[in-house]
């Protein structure tokens, strides 16, 4: 017989925004940032075009999307493209907020989009690097939007530095 001690529930809370308009100006700015990064997407496969805009704490922007392959898994996630080339150019710089927002060439996304597992990892690196949550702004190409203030609502219980001391 098993001897469970406890029960964990684990929480995790977004913002809601109805649309883009009612993000703060410098929020909306990154998104409009992150769908114009998506309409250079190299997506020849997928046919899904996904943009990111990475702010940091210098006030660069960094963007990124989706750089797909004929071997399907050599392509990269927008989200990495973004975050990598932020982590390239400007070691050393926090990253403050990540925005991510995409579209289809067969339906019109109407829900936010989500980061995948490995690019959630990914960001949770770039918050243990330099100690500091990341903001995480997600939409679709109409819709609501939704933030995170830290990739731990997207990424509960991760596997992290502490574990490599
Ligand atoms: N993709 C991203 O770039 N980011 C996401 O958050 C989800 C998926 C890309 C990978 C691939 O090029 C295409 O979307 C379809 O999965």
């Amino acid at each position: 017989m098993s001897k469970q001690i406890e029960k964990l529930t684990l929480h995790s809370e977004f913002e809601v925004y109805a649309s883009e308009a009612d993000l703060l100006p410098e929020e909306q700015d990154l998104v409009k940032k992150a769908k114009e990064a998506l309409q250079a997407a190299y997506a020849p496969y997928s046919h899904f075009f996904v943009g990111a805009a990475v702010l940091l704490g210098n006030g660069e922007v960094i963007i990124g999307n989706n750089q797909e392959n004929a071997a399907y898994p050599s392509g990269l996630c927008a989200e990495r493209v973004a975050i990598f080339h932020a982590g390239a150019r400007f070691p050393g710089v926090p990253v403050k907020t990540i925005a991510i927002s995409c579209k289809a060439q067969n339906q019109v996304i109407n829900d936010p989009v989500s980061p995948c597992g490995a690019c959630r990892q990914a960001i949770a690196e770039y918050e243990t690097r330099y100690a500091s949550p990341i903001r995480i702004i997600m939409s679709g190409e109409s819709g609501k939007i939704y933030v995170a203030n830290s990739i731990e609502a997207l990424l509960p219980l991760m596997f992290n530095r502490k574990y490599l001391k």
